[in-house]
């Protein structure tokens, strides 16, 4: 256990070199899966950019009907052309979306907390691999809590989704969960996103901080970044601007699309950062632009 008995060495994350093991295909750290896992991820990150905008609308599994999820049923509709990639349980899923739309899905495949449990890091996986399969869903979200109480049972979930999912060529994307004692560090983001990693995720979730460009490069699968609460639009926008120049190959935000009076033109205008490569000024003028025509 070197780090831990006393002996460090300074890091070096080669940051001015690029990903090395990209072989021919888009996504980092996939070159070397099959047929089925590639085409899945072609299904959550474009070719061309090879970014994504994931819409998180899972906040229900443990939250209930949070402020601008009432109505999934005329949410969604609205939404849907504007992103990537929805990010939602089975039950929205099911019982609130048309099947027959041509975009991603992210299942959300643990649960076991609610609001009303002060630790929410007791989970279980809830979703068979046959479901996910019926569902035809291009990945399986499970949500990992690093350092707390629950990291045993939310590693053997993970270890159990992966498992499944690389039987049946289903990506895994972990979710990197912050509890109320961890920290928003480079130093936390840094060990979580690469436990992910090498236990067999494909795609990691996680938050925007200081030094984001070196927990990117020492993450060997992309990094998309998650909203968390709502910023103002212009704020949510340079986060999202900050997160793509620091390496993250896409945004999977939830509260701070469905909860801007204008979730469309938001969704819009982070499209445009992820895919077009616009400043978060352009990115604001565009949303203001859009919502005062
Ligand atoms: C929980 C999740 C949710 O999808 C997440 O909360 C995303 O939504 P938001 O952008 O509102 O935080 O992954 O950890």
């Amino acid at each position: 256990m070197a780090d831990l008995d006393g002996i460090k060495v300074e890091k070096n994350y080669h940051l001015d070199e690029e990903f090395a093991a990209t072989g021919n295909f888009h996504v980092k750290g996939a070159a070397n899966l099959d047929w089925g896992m590639k085409k899945r991820l072609t299904n959550i990150f474009n070719p061309k950019s090879g970014n994504t905008v994931m819409f998180a609308f899972d906040h229900g599994y443990f939250m209930g009907s949070v402020s601008g999820l009432e109505r999934l049923d005329l949410l969604i509709p609205r939404l849907i052309d504007h992103v990537d990639v929805l990010m939602a349980t089975r039950g929205a899923l099911r019982s609130s979306v048309k099947p027959g739309f041509r975009k991603g899905v992210a299942l959300r495949v643990s649960s076991g907390s609610s609001m009303l449990n002060d630790d929410l890091s007791h989970e279980v996986i809830a979703v068979d691999i046959e479901d996910a399969i019926r569902m035809d869903v291009d990945c399986l979200a499970v949500q990992v809590f690093i350092g707390a109480k629950g990291q045993l049972e939310s590693i053997d979930n993970l270890s159990r989704v992966i498992n499944a999912g690389m039987r049946y060529s289903i990506p895994t994307l972990g979710v990197v969960a912050v509890g109320k004692e961890m920290e928003r560090t480079d130093q936390y983001f840094k060990l979580a996103t690469r436990i992910l990693a090498e236990l067999g995720v494909s795609i990691v979730k996680t938050y925007y901080c200081d030094k984001f460009e070196e927990v990117v490069a020492a993450c060997p699968v992309p990094i998309v970044v998650a909203g968390g609460k709502k910023l103002p639009e212009k704020e949510a926008l340079e986060m999202a601007y900050q997160s793509i120049q620091g390496g993250a190959r896409g945004l999977d935000m939830g509260r701070n699309i469905f909860q801007s009076y204008h979730p469309a033109e938001m969704a819009d205008a982070i499209g445009k950062i992820v895919h077009e490569k616009f400043t978060a000024k352009e990115a604001w003028e565009y949303y203001s632009g859009a919502v005062h025509s």
